[in-house]
């Protein structure tokens, strides 16, 4: 057994709802591990659970796996908006949202996150920053006045496979602004933070 099987056998299990869901996954994208997945999606639902957030932004719903998992622990007046740009997942999205009990918890909207968020008009408890790595930055300074003052923002795979230790390709440009970002939020005065290696890398922030 691995040490990651063993972690999950020791975790809460997967909802069935979000087991077919990954498994949907795999079949019918061809870049199924931007999935949260099993370990991630009960660390996102324990986190919700020990904040209770009642209005939740997730940047980057892809087959809505994470947004599922965030819903979990919302309170009757609770919601999650999650913004995905690419509309060919539009429809699987919401078939994935129909078959969990929390179809009514979620809010989809299709389009630029950059675009969208300034739209919103609403003050988020808690956000979950999983778009373009490129975009980080511009993500991060879009949503911080949104952000309530003790409310988080939770960036994920800011360890990036681990090349924010030693980028192989100076061109690369993911890992260039993921590297960026992680500098910028070490350096931020208006927060806390702590890097958790969870999967990628979760940085958890605090807006002071
Ligand atoms: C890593 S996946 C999200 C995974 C999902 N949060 C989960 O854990 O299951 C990233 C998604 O962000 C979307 N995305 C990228 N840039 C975006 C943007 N500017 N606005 C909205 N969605 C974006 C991509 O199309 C992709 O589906």
């Amino acid at each position: 057994m691995d040490l990651q099987t063993y972690i999950e056998l020791h975790s809460d299990a997967e909802p069935e709802y979000l087991a077919q869901v990954n498994r949907d996954t795999h079949l019918r994208t061809i870049n199924p591990r931007m999935l949260s997945g099993h370990l991630q999606g009960r660390m996102l639902a324990m986190i919700c659970q020990m904040i209770k957030p009642k209005q939740i932004l997730e940047i980057g719903t892809f087959t809505g796996y994470s947004a599922l998992c965030m819903a979990e622990a919302l309170t009757d007046e609770g919601l999650v908006h999650t913004i995905e740009r690419d509309d060919e997942l539009e429809d699987f999205i919401l078939q994935n949202f129909r078959l969990s009990p929390f179809a009514d918890k979620i809010k989809l909207h299709i389009g630029d996150a950059l675009q969208i968020i300034p739209m919103l008009n609403e003050v988020f408890d808690l956000v979950f920053m999983d778009g373009d790595k490129r975009e980080y930055l511009a993500y991060y300074e879009t949503v911080l006045p949104a952000v309530r003052k003790g409310g988080f923002i939770i960036a994920d795979n800011t360890l990036w496979d681990g090349k924010v230790l030693k980028p192989v390709d100076a061109n690369d440009r993911q890992t260039n602004e993921i590297m960026k970002f992680n500098d910028y939020v070490a350096a931020d005065s208006r927060i806390k933070k702590v890097m958790l290696p969870i999967r990628d890398g979760l940085t958890v922030i605090m807006k002071k």
